[in-house]
């Protein structure tokens, strides 16, 4: 089985890229193939909006015509059985390249005549990981539910199913006394050490769902 992984974060050592190689651990325990992409190593741009895997007739292609660094990783995209897909939040949304990543990823499998019916030819399971400020508690009150459902739907009617792990109120700073913030260094620790080794368990969880079939409840 083989699987990409995407981190969406800056930091490749942060929480997002903490969580995602749990995930990536999981699969790979259970025998599955995984490469891993960080983004932000990479030069690509959104959908460009030019349509051309919307062209009916010979060069209707679902490979995304945008020539860079993502192109020939969207190439492989058309031979995997699994996707696992991790990001930061950024002002409510995943971020700025994992957005990017989202529309090339999806745009070409979209079928524009009929929103049910993907131009995917398999159907796939995707992991979907975020780790955020928030705690879990405002999730919901700030329509977090809402927004990211959103891209769980669209992966889901894209590619098959689309599973998401969350990681909640995590540490930005080794020392917070030196930084802004909404929260004592002291509270995040004690948030961390009580959280994030089950969050990282429900994304190697989520990573082995990915080969067996059965996913967290999360
Ligand atoms: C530019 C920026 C915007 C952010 N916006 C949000 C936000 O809207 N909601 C939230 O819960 N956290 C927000 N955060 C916090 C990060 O999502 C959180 O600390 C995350 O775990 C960082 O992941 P990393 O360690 O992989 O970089 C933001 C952080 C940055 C740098």
């Amino acid at each position: 089985m083989k699987i990409l992984a995407f981190n969406g974060s800056p930091r490749s050592t942060g929480n997002t890229a903490t969580m995602l190689e749990h995930a990536i651990k999981g699969a790979r325990e259970k025998g599955a193939e995984v490469e891993l992409f960080n983004l932000y190593t990479m030069q690509f741009s959104g959908c460009i909006s030019c349509f051309s895997c919307k062209r009916l007739g010979k060069e209707r292609t679902t490979l995304c015509a945008v020539k860079d660094d993502l192109r020939p990783v969207l190439e492989k995209v058309r031979d995997i059985d699994g996707l696992l897909i991790a990001s930061p939040i950024y002002f409510g949304s995943e971020s700025a390249a994992c957005r990017a990543l989202i529309e090339r990823l999806c745009f070409p499998y979209l079928n524009y005549a009929d929103y049910t019916k993907s131009h995917f030819p398999r159907r796939i399971p995707v992991g979907l990981i975020y780790t955020m400020n928030v705690t879990a508690d405002m999730w919901t009150r700030v329509g977090y539910e809402v927004n990211f459902g959103r891209t769980r739907d669209t992966l889901a009617r894209e590619f098959g199913s689309c599973t998401m792990v969350l990681a909640h109120n995590t540490t930005q700073y080794k020392d917070y006394s030196l930084y802004e913030a909404n929260a004592t260094g002291e509270e995040k620790k004690a948030y961390r050490d009580a959280h994030f080794s089950k969050d990282c368990e429900n994304a190697r969880l989520l990573g082995e769902g990915l080969v067996s079939g059965i996913q967290p409840n999360s």
